[in-house]
């Protein structure tokens, strides 16, 4: 059934406080809940409090320390009812609910599970209800004090939220911890490990002199590879301090890490608890690439404990308040502390590769959606992508004081509050002293708007044509015109930004942005001395696509001159991106996409050494082919999708190959590994400049050298991608394949890697491949993460092989989700999204894809998460 936000309505009861006792045994956990409860202040005192459940055992209840049973109660395994007459605004009672968890079965990993005989919580969003009869929803804030008792040797460890305040023996070799967590909080929030784990630990002073004992928990034998992860949430706590002027409020703060686990991390109060993948990492074993993203994901939920966790949701429709706004700090942390323009055109390439798809297929929903089935599948590029552009805008909007005034406002008035994205606007309408009705349009309608310009010049005039438009789509929400805040430069042709004042009776201007409100408006300069390049849309000012009708001379002349380089990179992105487009639905290889001027600039950029050489190679990384075809947008072919692409390439190589090698050579090498961002910067340069020079020689003798030399997972990877996706049926890609399984079979996280090295290997018959994958001894469906670097690699990261003509991608897929759906159906879920943009390939592709759908619909008992995306994809 579907949940409504204009149902919303507060609960009966409140609940204060909650005690718990989990005792954990090898094949069993037994629970006590109790919680202090009261009725909410004018409700119908015959109202019965009615909790929820989810698969639970339930063993007993009582109310004030009497059993309950018989009339009173009313229990199955997804609902608790009780009647609670002794319950009034005055009068609190105690609720005890008993329950048994059989957490080494629980493999849908929400509520309690074990990984790798490590007991561990994930409740978000819905998961609480699986250890307990409660009421789970983000509104109902409660203080918790919880004890853990286990087998000292089983779990020498007992974690929960908050503060330790007391531990001890037990008998029989057991032992128990007290936890306490004096901030209110929702039960999404909630986490308990417990776990023979290993620790490494710093300490912190905050700003006003808290110290805080910072650990990070390891699976034994890891924990020399948290090191990085440790470094970044030091960083990170500074960061907010000066940033945001937030600090951290307990006396610990702990991590653990795990290998089975459903997403990324998850920001529980006090107790964060990671996927492997975004805390271990060590030069041998984890690209820059991984280092970054352990930087962001630490950053992130850390980032959560005032922006979700002092400030929570009132319901799962306000998400991206949150959410969004968490992306939106983890960015600009990012930005602060590495490069802001390589991380700009980083979310930009984000955004457009996961977002725009979603926001223009079957999938598509508002930044705050008004309706669901399952909240689990919310938890989307628009709620989180979107989501932070939208924050990003109002800070756009306001500038950089007045937003700051904005988000103090929010922690002031909204700390301890489970809030809206309402209040959150409101705070920034009052800080800003702007009214942002207009601007809430975002929130609430779905869709990428088009934002057209077009230019004219005449006696020293500029006049600049804007005007939006947002098209219906399937979340069938409004399409009223929207504030869009353009920022904008005009370049001379020097390369330097011209100050212009836009004459009267323009649009509105401040600064170097344009903010159109109106479906169509205009601004004008004068007595300009030439025609300027427009540069529009700087730094991807809103969420977009841009349809600039500009002479290819100048866009050619902003890839190269434009003093804001993520200007550049748009410039020469666009550009590319369209000859791509054209070049696919013309279905020549060689009609128009091989156009030598934009090679020339390609190979110009990455030439240019004012440019940091991460953003050099940014500028070089032609888009892919699911980037291409969502440009074509219909009929697509893959085929002709790759050969138009390969195409390209291979003319970047024949015709720049000794201005690349010269530039390789200028680069130089590394001394020894260092994941610094100018480190990684070099390495990404070098390595992007591997796969050109590969395809001049014609040959894989460059990249298995650069196999055999390297030092870091970084260079490994990337030559082992050359040699495997380009030369496959080399010998030497054959041995660099099998000499790395046999280097790293014994690491889950490096092994993830391989399978997904080898699902993405652009051919069609990289099928039968991924299908003999599956049986591979190492192949679990059950771990999250094996089964999105086989599947989900296939499915999202290879568009030949899964958009095969005879559908047999599409068959092998449906299969795969239909075996996973029973054992973890919120990963099956999420892996079917893979078939979001299936209506926009050609009608053979898409009758298989829709009888692959429709197959995987009519599959009797799927869940209600995979039910959700098919049936939502169908429509
Ligand atoms: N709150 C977590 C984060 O973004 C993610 C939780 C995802 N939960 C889910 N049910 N998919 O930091
Ligand atoms: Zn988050």
């Amino acid at each position: 059934q579907v949940v409504r936000l204009e149902d919303y309505r507060p609960t009966d009861f409140l609940i204060e406080h909650v005690e718990m006792r989990f005792e954990l045994f090898e094949n069993e956990a037994l629970v006590e809940t109790v919680s202090t409860l009261r009725r909410r202040e004018g409700t119908d005192p015959a109202s019965p409090l009615v909790l929820d459940g989810d698969a639970l055992d339930f063993v007993s209840a009582s109310v004030n320390g009497l059993d309950i049973a018989g009339d009173r109660l009313d229990v199955s395994p997804d609902r608790l009812r009780v009647a609670l007459p002794e319950a009034t605004a005055a009068q609190a009672v105690q609720l005890s609910v008993r329950t048994r968890l059989r957490p080494e079965d629980n493999t849908q990993l929400m509520g309690l599970y074990r990984t790798n005989g490590v007991w561990c919580t994930q409740c978000e969003a819905e998961g609480f209800r699986r250890i307990t009869y409660f009421l789970d929803r983000p509104d109902v804030l409660a203080t918790y004090r919880v004890r853990v008792e286990a087998d000292r040797r089983a779990a020498p460890v007992l974690l929960s939220n908050g503060n330790p305040v007391e531990a001890g023996a037990l008998g029989d070799d057991r032992h128990f911890a007290v936890w306490d967590d004096p901030f209110p909080k929702p039960s999404y929030l909630f986490a308990l490990v417990a776990g023979d784990l290993d620790p490494i630990e710093e300490r912190f002073r905050t700003r006003s002199g808290r110290d805080v004992r910072l650990t990070i928990y390891t699976e034994k034998g890891l924990s020399s590879r948290a090191g990085y992860a440790m470094d970044a949430l030091k960083r990170s706590m500074v960061w907010d301090e000066r940033r945001f002027g937030l600090e951290y409020d307990l006396d610990v703060f702990n991590i653990v890490a795990v290998g089975d686990f459903n997403m990324g991390a998850m920001e529980n109060k006090g107790l964060n608890v990671f996927n492997h993948k975004y805390v271990l990492l060590d030069p041998d074993t984890a690209t820059d690439g991984d280092y970054q993203g352990v930087e962001t994901v630490i950053a992130h939920e850390y980032f959560h404990n005032w922006t979700g966790n002092r400030i929570t949701c009132r319901d799962w429709f306000q998400l991206c308040l949150k959410e969004g706004l968490t992306v939106y700090r983890d960015q600009e942390f990012t930005s602060d502390e590495r490069s802001r323009a390589v991380k700009r055109i980083a979310s930009v390439h984000t955004l457009k590769s996961h977002q725009f798809p979603e926001d223009q297929g079957p999938l598509q929903h508002p930044v705050r959606p008004t309706r669901y089935r399952e909240i689990n599948n919310f938890y989307t590029a628009t709620v989180y992508e979107k989501g932070a552009e939208l924050v990003r805008m109002i800070a756009t909007i306001l500038g950089e004081t007045r937003f700051r005034a904005g988000m103090d406002l929010y922690f002031a008035r909204h700390d301890g509050d489970a809030a809206t994205i309402e209040d959150f606007i409101r705070c920034f309408e009052e800080a800003g002293e702007t009214d942002l009705s207009q601007f809430s349009r975002w929130y609430a309608q779905a869709g990428t708007p088009t934002l057209e310009v077009r230019e004219s010049f005449a006696d020293g005039r500029l006049t600049l044509d804007f005007s939006q438009s947002l098209a219906p789509g399937s979340a069938g929400t409004p399409t009223a015109p929207l504030v869009i805040p353009i920022r904008f430069g005009l370049v001379d042709r020097a390369g330097r930004d011209i100050e212009a004042v836009p004459e009267a009776g323009s649009a509105e201007v401040e600064g170097d942005v344009i903010l159109l409100t109106e479906p169509r408006a205009s601004v004008v300069f004068a007595d300009l001395p030439e025609r300027p390049l427009v540069s529009v849309l700087r730094g991807f000012s809103a969420p977009v696509t841009l349809l600039h009708a500009q002479a290819e001379a100048d866009r050619l002349a902003l890839a190269r001159l434009d003093p804001d380089p993520f200007g550049r990179w748009r410039a020469l992105t666009d550009l590319v991106g369209e000859r791509l487009r054209d070049g696919a639905k013309a279905g020549g290889t060689e009609a128009g996409a091989t156009d030598p001027a934009i090679a020339e600039a390609l190979i110009a950029s990455v030439e240019d050494g004012r440019l940091e050489p991460a953003l050099r190679a940014q500028m070089m990384q032609l888009p892919g082919e699911a980037e291409i075809a969502r440009l074509i947008g219909r009929d697509v072919d893959p085929e002709r999708v790759h050969a138009v692409r390969e195409a390209v390439l291979a003319q970047i190589a024949r015709t720049g190959s000794e201005r690349l090698s010269h530039v390789e050579a200028t680069l130089g090498g590394d001394a020894g590994f260092s994941p610094d961002a100018a480190s990684a910067g070099r390495r990404a340069l070098r390595n992007a400049l591997l796969l050109p020079l590969s395809l001049a020689d014609g040959s894989p003798e460059r990249a298995a050298r650069r196999y055999r030399d390297a030092d870091n997972m970084t260079d490994r990877l990337a030559a082992l991608t050359v040699l495997a996706h380009v030369f496959p049926d080399s010998d030497l890609a054959t041995q660099a394949v099998g000499s790395f399984f046999q280097r790293f079979e014994d690491d889950a996280l490096v092994m993830d890697k391989w399978f997904l090295l080898l699902a993405t290997v652009p051919r069609p018959d990289t099928l039968e491949r991924v299908e003999a994958l599956a049986q591979h001894p190492l192949f679990r469906l059950s771990n999250p993460n094996r089964a999105r670097a086989l599947i989900g690699g296939f499915a999202t990261g290879n568009q030949r092989a899964f958009n095969r003509a005879d559908g047999a991608g599409y068959r092998w897929v449906a299969e795969q989700l239909r075996r996973l759906d029973p054992v973890n159906p919120q990963t099956a879920a999420r892996l079917a999204t893979a078939f979001r943009s299936w209506r926009a390939f050609e009608p053979v592709r898409q009758g298989h894809a829709r009888a692959a759908l429709e197959d995987l619909a009519a599959t009797p008992g799927l869940s209600r998460d995979l039910a959700d995306i098919v049936v939502r994809s169908l429509n």
